[in-house]
């Protein structure tokens, strides 16, 4: 009798656990969903209409997702080192990444490090801080790269 009862639950379990992967699975496209990401576009810097029109990579769109939560209030929402800080006068300015010719003269392996470790970390003023203990996801600041690559389309490191 009691291994009639066990045999008899395991298909039990067995159902419920597939039920428990279709729900989260099924839950997986929504949280992703092309309306949430949008939400980036709002942000979309000038001059590149025409990229809204088609379809970005996920990184692209989550690294500007936390381009503006974490960098916008100094680099600007487009990049150009307006951001709201800006007006209060740092100096030296946070960097403009609008500028084809910084893009051009930095490599991405150059950027991660910078943005991970801080500017201090290079010489460089302490204003821009290290972000890898806030990030903590090295994916997180590639995504970022990757947005920032999109600033100056037609620049490409030398
Ligand atoms: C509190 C203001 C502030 C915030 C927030 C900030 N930065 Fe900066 N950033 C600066 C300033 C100021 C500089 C210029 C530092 C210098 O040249 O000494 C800078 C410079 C940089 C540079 C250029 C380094 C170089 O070699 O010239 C990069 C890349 C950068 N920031 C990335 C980021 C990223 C990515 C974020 C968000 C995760 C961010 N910053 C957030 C202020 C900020």
């Amino acid at each position: 009798m009691e291994k009639y009862k066990l045999n008899q639950r395991k298909p039990c379990k067995g159902i419920i656990s597939v039920l428990i992967v279709l729900m989260v699975s099924a839950c997986q496209p929504l949280a992703n969903s092309e309306e949430d990401m949008d939400t980036g576009e709002y942000f979309k810097p000038e001059g590149h209409v025409m990229e809204l029109k088609t379809k970005e990579s996920f990184e692209i769109r989550n690294g500007r997702i936390i381009y503006i939560e974490h960098c916008a209030p100094c680099h600007g929402a487009t990049g150009k080192g307006d951001g709201s800080y800006y007006a209060s006068g740092l100096e030296p300015k946070p960097r403009n990444f609008a500028d084809p010719e910084f893009a051009e003269s930095v490599q991405d392996d150059y950027l991660f490090e910078v943005i991970w470790k801080g500017t201090a970390a290079f010489g460089k003023s302490p204003y821009c801080p290290p972000w890898g203990g806030t990030l903590k996801e090295e994916e997180k600041v590639r995504n970022i790269i990757s947005f920032l690559r999109t600033l100056t389309l037609h620049a490409k490191p030398k």
